[in-house]
């Protein structure tokens, strides 16, 4: 069999099951099995190169699975993040391309910070996409980064492992606690705050079966209005965050103003919503 005749095999298997990037992930799928980028399989397929029957049936099996909509990155076991990929899996977070955008006002804080080693603290931090991400953009910043779930926090250690070095630190704890549970000495000193925490409303179960089967609901739900987590960042924020340091919180697109007025009510100055590329509301940041 030839590539060309799986991929088109493949992706319109993956588009009658409603998957919108049917070709995108098919090529990556293929990509998986034959250990090459999209972009070699691309070449590979334009050239109408042979595969063997094995791994035909390899490519089959993992697009069975796409069918009933468990996540690509789960197949795959990678994720894209920024400028790294990490590992992650059932248990974990799948990393998205809306927190890319969020992570930068994050990065541009911290390379701005005047202090050879500035400080970042990444609460909720999953798989630690945006902790490792920091730390990799910004070389001279030492990043904190705090996890609940166990599971998840077992994915982060691992990819602190193979993404990570000295300057990046897990916890295991609720973001609640953060100014319990940093270091005392970086209480009040820490530069730039990011999270991207639980924000859907309880009532709100996400659309896609991807999210809502495979996304683990302590990642998704954050209370009745979806604004638990964000109002018990905003409080231990403000100890553990230094005069003139930045909070950068994600959130839904309609959560703007409630988290603009709840950063104000608690103290916060400046208080600002941020569109992503899509013009959707989609982080605030305010200032200590
Ligand atoms: C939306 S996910 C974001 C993960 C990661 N920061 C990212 O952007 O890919 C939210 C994460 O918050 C964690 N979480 C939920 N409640 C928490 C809490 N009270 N304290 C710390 N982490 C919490 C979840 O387990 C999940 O990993």
């Amino acid at each position: 069999m030839r590539i060309d005749e799986l991929l088109n095999e493949v992706s319109g298997r993956l588009e009658r099951a409603g998957i919108m990037s049917a070709r995108a992930d098919a090529e990556l799928i293929i990509g998986h099995v034959l250990g090459e980028r999209r972009g070699r399989v691309q070449a590979l397929t334009m050239l109408g190169t042979a595969i063997d029957e094995d791994r035909a049936e390899r490519i089959r099996a993992l697009a069975g699975e796409r069918e009933d909509r468990v996540p690509l990155q789960h197949l795959t076991g990678r994720a894209p993040f920024r400028t790294i990929e990490l590992s992650v899996g059932p248990g974990v977070f799948v990393p998205r391309p809306e927190t890319e955008i969020v992570a930068q006002f994050a990065v541009d804080a911290l390379a701005a910070v005047p202090d050879p080693s500035p400080v970042a603290v990444d609460l909720c931090t999953g798989s630690g996409a945006i902790a490792l991400a920091l730390a990799t953009e910004v070389p001279t910043a030492r990043v904190w980064a705090v996890e609940k779930s166990r599971e998840a926090h077992a994915w982060a250690e691992r990819n602190v492992r193979e993404l990570g070095d000295d300057r990046v630190e897990l916890i295991l704890g609720d973001a609640a606690d953060a100014a319990r549970l940093l270091p005392p000495e970086l209480v009040g000193r820490v530069h730039v705050l990011i999270s991207n925490p639980p924000y859907v409303p309880d009532d709100m179960v996400p659309r896609d079966p991807e999210v809502r089967e495979h996304d683990p609901e302590q990642a998704l739900y954050g209370g009745a209005d979806g604004l638990d987590l964000v109002r018990a960042i905003s409080r231990t924020g403000l100890d553990v965050v230094a005069p003139g340091g930045l909070i950068v919180i994600e959130h839904a697109e309609v959560q703007g103003e409630a988290i603009r007025a709840l950063l104000a009510a608690d103290g916060w100055r400046a208080p600002a919503t941020h569109r992503d590329l899509t013009l959707r509301d989609r982080a605030t940041t305010a200032v200590r």
